[in-house]
Order: C-alpha cells, then sequence, then structure tokens
C-alpha cells in the first residue's frame, strides 16, 4: 500500500521552529516518523519574517516571508505554529482551521487568551488544534491530563511552570545572593529577556496554569484573569530563613478544586517543605505535580524551555495530527464545566510567613500581635531579630483566610513603631 504524504507547513524558524524543522528534514528519522504517524511527514513551506538571514539545514527553496499565505492558501495539511504573538498569531491560525487545516502551536499566550474559541473552531472545521509546547516545553504534560488522566478526578495540579523564575530562585537558594544580581546574571547566561516581566511578575505561568486548569478541570481557555504575584519582592533573608526552617521558596502555578463547584487558580511565591517533591527542582527545569483521587499524587519534571525540547513535544502534535489526517477523524473539544466557579482568592486559607521591621521599644510586640488578633489570624511561631534601633520580628501563621492577612499587613503599615512590612509567602504543600 502506498504510504500516505501529510503536508506540513510551519510558521516561524527561531528557537523552536528551527529545531522543528531539523527534526522533519532528518532523513534518519523518516521512517520512525512513517511508523508514529501512518504517513510521511512533509515539510513543504517555512514563513519567516526575514528571508534573507541564513537558515542552516533549511532548503531556501521552502523558505517564504508570507506567513498569511502559508496559513491561508498553501497545499498543506497541518500548520505548525511557532512565530509567537497574539493578535496577528489569531488571525493566521484562524485563516487555517477556517480551512479545515490542522493547526499544533506553542503559543501559550495566545491559547490562555482564546483557546476555547480557537478548539471549536477547529472541530467545526473538523480539523485539530494542539499545543503541548506552550506548557512546560518538552514535558507532555497536556496529553497525559487530556487522555491518560481522562477519567480521573484531579483535585490539585501545582507546577514549577517557569524556568527562568526557578534558575533565579535556586541560585538564590544555592548561593545566598540578592534577586537582582541573580537576575544580572540570568540575562547575561540567556535564562532571562532583556525585559524579564513576564516571566518575574508571573504571566508567563499564569497562561499555562490557565491552559492547565481548564485540561484538567473543565475551566474556559479565555484570558479570565487569574490571581498572580511574582518574584521580585523576594529577598535573601527571606530565602535563608525558608532554608533554616526547612522550607524552599518556589514560584508555583496552581489550580485546585475547593469543594465541588469552585476551582482555584493562582500564581504566587510558596515556601514548600523541603521535602515536597517539587522541592528538589532546581535550575531551568520545570515539573508539574498532579494529585487525582484515585491515582495519586504524580509528577513530571523535565526542560520547560529550549528548541529542541519544545521542538520534541511539538513534533509529538504533529505525529497525533497527521494520524488523525490519515483515518480521517478529529478530536472532540474538551467541555467546558460552565457550573465551576472561580474560587476567590480572598476566601482561600493558607498558612504564612511574614517579616515586619519594627522599633525596637518596649510594648511593640503586643501592639504588633494585638493587629493581628484583631483580625483573627493566629500566630504559629514567631522570632525576633535585633538590628541597631529597630527588630525584625518573624511570624509563622497557623491556617489564615487571604482577606484577614491582607487586612493585617495594612494596619500593621499603619502604625508609627512599623517601619515596614517585608515578605509575605504563603506556605504549600504540608498537608
Ligand atoms: N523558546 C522556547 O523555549 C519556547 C518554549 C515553549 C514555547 N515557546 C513558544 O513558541 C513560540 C516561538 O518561540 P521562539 O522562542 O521559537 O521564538 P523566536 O526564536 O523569536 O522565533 C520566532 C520566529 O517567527 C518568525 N516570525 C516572527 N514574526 C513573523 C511574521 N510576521 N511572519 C513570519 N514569521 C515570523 C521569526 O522570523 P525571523 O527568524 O525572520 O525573525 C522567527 O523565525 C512562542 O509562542 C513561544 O511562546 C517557546
Amino acid at each position: 500500500m502506498e504510504t500516505a504524504v501529510v503536508k506540513v507547513g510551519l510558521i516561524g524558524a527561531g528557537t523552536v521552529g528551527s529545531s522543528l524543522a531539523q527534526l522533519l528534514l532528518d532523513a534518519n528519522r523518516v521512517d520512525m516518523l512513517i511508523d508514529a504517524a501512518g504517513a510521511r511527514l512533509e515539510l513543504v513551506t517555512v514563513a519567516v519574517r526575514d528571508q534573507s538571514k541564513p537558515r542552516a539545514g533549511i532548503p531556501s527553496e521552502l523558505l517564504s516571508d508570507d506567513a498569511a499565505f502559508v496559513a491561508g492558501h498553501a497545499p498543506i495539511d497541518v500548520l505548525v505554529e511557532v512565530m509567537g504573538g497574539v493578535e496577528e498569531t489569531r488571525g493566521l491560525i484562524e485563516a487555517a482551521l477556517r480551512r479545515g487545516v490542522t493547526v499544533v502551536t506553542a503559543n501559550k499566550a495566545l491559547m490562555a487568551a482564546a483557546g476555547t474559541e480557537l478548539v471549536q473552531l477547529a472541530y467545526a472545521n473538523g480539523a485539530d488544534l494542539y499545543y503541548e509546547g506552550a506548557v512546560a516545553g518538552g514535558i507532555p504534560i497536556l496529553r497525559a491530563l487530556r487522555t491518560s488522566m481522562a477519567g480521573e478526578r484531579i483535585n490539585r495540579v501545582m507546577g514549577i511552570v517557569n524556568g527562568t523564575t526557578n534558575f533565579i530562585l535556586s541560585k538564590m537558594t544555592s548561593e545566598g545572593s540578592d534577586y537582582a544580581d541573580v537576575l544580572a546574571e540570568a540575562q547575561a547566561l540567556g535564562y532571562a529577556e532583556a525585559d524579564p516581566t513576564a516571566d518575574v511578575e508571573g504571566f508567563d505561568a499564569a497562561a499555562k496554569v490557565t491552559i492547565l486548569a481548564s485540561l484538567a478541570f473543565g475551566t474556559p481557555l479565555e484570558g479570565e484573569v487569574i490571581f498572580r504575584e511574582g518574584i521580585t519582592k523576594i529577598r535573601s533573608i527571606d530565602v535563608a530563613y525558608a532554608r533554616h526552617h526547612g522550607y524552599v521558596i518556589k514560584l508555583l502555578g496552581i489550580a485546585e478544586r475547593v469543594g465541588d463547584h469552585a476551582i482555584s487558580r493562582r500564581v504566587h511565591v510558596a515556601m514548600l517543605p523541603e521535602e515536597h517533591p517539587l522541592a528538589s527542582v532546581h535550575g531551568a527545569f520545570n515539573a508539574v505535580f498532579v494529585e487525582g483521587a484515585f491515582s495519586g499524587p504524580l509528577m513530571w519534571m523535565g526542560q520547560g524551555a529550549g528548541g529542541n525540547p519544545t521542538a520534541a513535544a511539538v513534533l509529538g502534535d504533529v505525529v497525533v495530527a497527521a494520524r488523525n489526517r490519515v483515518t480521517g477523524r478529529c478530536d472532540a473539544p474538551l467541555s467546558v464545566d460552565e457550573t465551576l466557579q472561580n474560587y476567590p482568592m480572598g476566601e482561600l486559607q493558607t498558612e504564612f510567613y511574614l517579616t515586619v521591621d519594627v522599633l525596637d521599644r518596649p510594648g511593640v510586640l503586643a501592639l504588633v500581635t494585638g493587629v493581628f488578633g484583631e483580625h483573627a489570624v493566629s500566630i504559629r511561631s514567631m522570632e525576633q531579630s535585633g538590628f541597631g534601633d529597630e527588630a525584625r520580628l518573624t511570624f509563622i501563621t497557623h491556617l489564615a483566610f487571604e482577606s484577614d492577612i491582607a487586612a493585617t499587613i495594612e494596619d500593621l503599615e499603619q502604625l508609627d513603631v512599623v517601619d515596614s512590612v517585608g515578605a509575605c509567602i504563603r506556605i504549600v504543600g504540608e498537608e
């Protein structure tokens, strides 16, 4: 029987796209890919912004600078979009889907903003839309949630899903360095962008949590703002305190059930007990920890970014896409559970680590702890360290409502004897 051919168009040949082109054009992989996909994958066109740039390994006759033509008109079965961006890219993906071309993308920003509509558009046109590369680079977590865990009731998904911030926090932990110094080093090494906002303020992780939650719980992929807090306020003293008390500081993306009808989705720094599996994920690595009702805890770990790992995940999508093209089927979109509420952050209960710098005078401790008491925040432990005329009070609370902690901090900041309220970090993973 003649081997079917699935024609692939690629938009973007940068970090991810050039690695993917290399995989698709590798003569040693042809048979393996035919076996896996049931078809020969033929890369027929590669759109880039600047066609004159040298592109090692990509024959010049495949190159084009007309992404709109590739998406809307080129004779392809599968479009791989790895150019990034939201508005222009959305138009390109819609054009491909409208003519029944399956789309594979690694674009977390677009999927988190408009994924629900795009997946429905794909299905309405008999095409698929896959986006494994959009979350945690090389880790195949989306397909695991979507297929392997399809019948499981997932209670929580918790991940280190941003390599840049994990690199920074890991260095702060191992070397005791300050945030600004490690950020500069990460930028010099290429682990952080010149403008690091998307990473260090948690925007990138928030998009990934939105995607993970949609697969785990059926929440919508439509850019609803989730609670987000970055790593920029973390000081070396907080990291040292955490270490001393058996915790590790991580930026976590969390999506979890609260009762039967609500999901809490959030990104924030957390103190994790050092024995928690996520605590040992260091450097630029990513990991996703999933708790299922029957499966119990599971964890996937790997390289969360980089051309080769991400291209490996994208290629997996291309193979599945090709298989569907050959058999003439496409995946039904995951249903969105309209009954689920977004659990309000203020009602979430966590233990907190909190530092308060105060004037070192008699009676100050009573004033400060009185504020905690007024807001029903119960203190589990307190340490005091002095420096000059000032003292630093470090508190660990019992479970407290977010809204009560916020009110406590607001009132503490009004006290004359309080110089500043420093870090306020949630403690996670002890139950
Ligand atoms: N890098 C990673 O580790 C990683 C990991 C996971 C997901 N992703 C996602 O993958 C996507 C691509 O990331 P990347 O790091 O590979 O980006 P990149 O290195 O900046 O490459 C972007 C590519 O798209 C091309 N391009 C940009 N605008 C274009 C346009 N209007 N028409 C045609 N081509 C255009 C560029 O062309 P020129 O080469 O001519 O400039 C370049 O080849 C993003 O959505 C990103 O979030 C990346």
